[in-house]
């Protein structure tokens, strides 16, 4: 039986390292394991500008640890008001990697989002002839529509025809959480990829919701039915390239979570190596664990993978239940098993 598991170093397609204390705090736990990251402009205020985010991308770099070999892949957030020549600056000078579609009022800080799509087309006409991805946060905000709905209608209702309106846009549909999510994106050869959570691998709506509320399963898009789960771990562990990792890692502290209005988000990032090692194994996929964590990312962005390597170790390890921020504790997600693994070297190229 495999003893030791030897990878390109993974890179997390889809994080929230929010800002100052916060930042300082979580911020190791991914550079830890990660080479790089997209980074989520969903500050208060958001990122919008290039010059936001060559600011923001200076707080990161100077909160890594000593030594660290991590990476900011920065993100602009989209609002009507974006201008195509800001973005286009910004992509030629290096600075971002892609730009980010929140709908007004879908998540945690998305309130400068998308109402009016039309308002965009400029924008997104300018990402897609210079290549730059655009990354979606795929649920309708309709209250109408049930929440669990929120990610099949965003598909019909919006994606399918934004994709047709811009033609060559790349796409990458965040966290998809749904089989028809799976399926749009199996259905469409080229210019579309997704990413898939560790915790949505893990969790489904029982989860959150039976034998009593369990808030820091409490994420979005909210964890759909079994059928669902099992859809996108199928899809994670087939190794087909137009899925991969993005955890979606998305520290609250637990008084922000645990209250009657509860923040939304899971933070994965500590233990995420080692929980996705255990479901590979589990799935008899973990030969396909690389390209999922470290290859299909890198060749859907355009960028080379990582030279370095991350070596897990069978046997378990504990992971500690929560960090210390300045603003209280953050509850590190609970998969409800002991991974069996753990990550015990990191070389550098
Ligand atoms: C994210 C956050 O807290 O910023 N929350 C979450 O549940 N995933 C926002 C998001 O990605 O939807
Ligand atoms: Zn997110």
């Amino acid at each position: 039986m495999t003893q030791e598991l030897t990878l390109r170093t993974p890179d997390d397609w889809h994080l929230h390292l929010r800002d100052g204390a916060m930042l300082r705090a979580v911020l190791p736990s991914t550079a830890a394991h990660f080479a790089r990251a997209i980074i989520m402009p969903n500050l208060v205020p958001p990122v919008v500008t290039g010059s936001d985010a060559a600011a923001y991308r200076t707080r990161i770099i100077a909160a890594l640890p000593e030594g660290a070999d991590f990476t900011p892949l920065m993100t602009l957030y989209l609002t009507e008001a974006t201008d195509p020549a800001d973005v286009a600056a910004a992509h030629a000078s290096g600075l971002i990697s892609a730009v980010k579609l929140y709908p007004a009022g879908a998540t945690t800080n998305s309130a400068s989002g998308v109402a009016d799509f039309t308002r965009v087309q400029g924008v997104l006409e300018k990402m897609a002839e210079i290549g730059l991805p655009l990354c979606v946060h795929g649920e309708v905000t309709d209250p109408d529509i049930d929440i669990f709905d929120r990610e099949a209608v965003f598909i019909d209702r919006v994606l399918d025809p934004l994709r047709k309106r811009v033609p060559g846009l790349k796409v990458v549909m965040e966290h998809i959480t749904t089989s028809q999510g799976v399926e749009y994106v199996k259905a469409n050869a080229t210019d579309l990829a997704a990413t898939i959570t560790t915790h949505h691998l893990v969790i489904n709506r029982n989860h959150i919701l039976a034998g009593g509320i369990r808030p820091h399963y409490y994420c979005l898009p909210v964890a759909k039915r079994e059928e669902h789960r099992v859809a996108l771990r199928i899809a994670a562990t087939s190794g087909d390239a137009r899925f991969f990792l993005g955890t979606d890692s998305a520290p609250h502290t637990d008084p922000a979570k645990l209250q009657p209005c509860g923040c939304a988000g899971c933070f994965t990032a500590p233990n995420t190596m080692a929980i996705l090692a255990h479901l590979f194994e589990q799935d008899g996929a973990l030969d396909k664990l690389e390209a999922f964590a470290s290859l299909n990312g890198p060749a859907f962005y355009g960028l080379p993978p990582n030279n370095s390597t991350l070596t897990l170790t069978k046997g378990s390890r504990d992971t500690p239940s929560h960090i210390d921020t300045q603003d209280g504790p953050v509850t590190v997600f609970d998969p409800g098993f002991v991974p069996g693994w753990h990550v015990s070297a990191r070389s550098s190229c």
